[in-house]
């Protein structure tokens, strides 16, 4: 099998992506999954660096991301924001510019989407970003992933219960562009971003998707073959937790709400998870979740996509 290629240098969010690009990537990673259980190297990016900055905490994205570097033969430098000269000041123009001359991808995991586009536009090499205020295109990615690993094609629905956060924009905007139906359920206040959810609706007239935003979650979870949630409070809310935290307590996967959907509908959450906020403990532990194989999955997926931006 021939090693994806991809239009974009970077990517900034999953619209860099056309749906015959993602699905791609996701045959290419399902091979290399498969062939890594049955014990076959794939040094594909043998020689290569990859650096990984990081603005924000994180376990799975930096852990996969390293792993899966080392995997394919290459290497990856963790580079926390402030042990390097970004962190001084130093602009992003210039620390793209240097490390372009170094290095042949970077991560990087910001607060501002708007860094990570500046970085891109300076960077000689792919930029791919790991997590913003605004996008998680790596999640969502890894995430969609996983349900066509399950099902073999992505006639499914996918119910978003929580924040219309980074996350919820990112699974919008994936699931809009593979034809993944979609409905996410928010308070009011904490819907999905509207210029978002109006390139999903572009997206999906495309992809044949239906998209429903609401504030209804019984509605939204209707006919759900999968519903996800992820934390109210995400990283830099840390000020806001106590409001966030009343005005989103309905909006919350328990074995209540489980027993609304159809029998065969699994949960499924991002992580890290706040358990006994938006997810409690008997759902999260239950045979219902496939939460741990979306975590090992970012591995998988992620091998697919560097090979596809990084790869020769
Ligand atoms: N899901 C995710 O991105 O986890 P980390 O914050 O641990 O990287
Ligand atoms: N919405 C969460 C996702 C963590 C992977 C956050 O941004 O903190």
């Amino acid at each position: 099998m021939k090693t994806p290629t991809v239009k974009s240098k970077d990517l900034l969010t999953v619209t860099d992506l056309s749906k015959n690009e993602i699905l791609d990537i996701f045959k290419f990673s399902l091979k290399l999954k498969r062939e890594t259980y049955q014990g076959k190297l794939h040094r594909l990016l043998s020689g290569k660096t990859l650096a990984m900055i990081f603005e924000k905490s994180s376990t799975r994205t930096r852990v996969s991301f390293e792993t899966g570097v080392q995997q394919l033969g290459g290497n990856a430098l963790f580079l926390n924001k402030n042990d390097i000269q970004l962190g001084r000041g130093e602009s992003v123009p210039d620390t793209a510019r240097v490390l372009s001359r170094y290095v042949d991808g970077i991560m990087i995991r910001a607060f501002k989407q708007e860094m990570v586009a500046e970085l891109a536009r300076y960077a000689d090499i792919p930029v791919i970003n790991g997590l913003t205020d605004l996008y998680h295109p790596c999640q969502a990615l890894t995430d969609l992933f996983t349900i066509y690993e399950r099902e073999k094609n992505l006639k499914v629905k996918l119910s978003y219960i929580g924040d219309g956060n980074n996350m919820a924009h990112s699974l919008l905007l994936c699931a809009s562009i593979l034809g993944v139906d979609i409905s996410i359920a928010s308070p009011k206040g904490y819907l999905p971003d509207k210029n978002i959810v109006e390139r999903a609706f572009l997206l999906s007239k495309e992809s044949g998707a239906t998209v429903n935003i609401t504030t209804d979650i019984d509605l939204a979870v209707e006919n759900a073959n999968y519903i996800y949630t992820d934390v109210w409070v995400s990283m830099g809310q840390e000020k806001e937790a106590g409001k966030r935290r009343r005005a989103l307590s309905k909006y919350k996967i328990s074995s209540k709400l489980l027993n609304k959907c159809p029998d065969n509908c699994v949960v499924m959450h991002c992580l890290p998870a706040h358990r006994g906020e938006e997810i409690d403990d008997d759902v999260m532990d239950s045979n219902k979740s496939i939460i741990f194989d979306q975590a090992e999955n970012r591995l998988h997926l992620q091998k697919g996509l560097l090979c596809a931006l990084m790869g020769s």
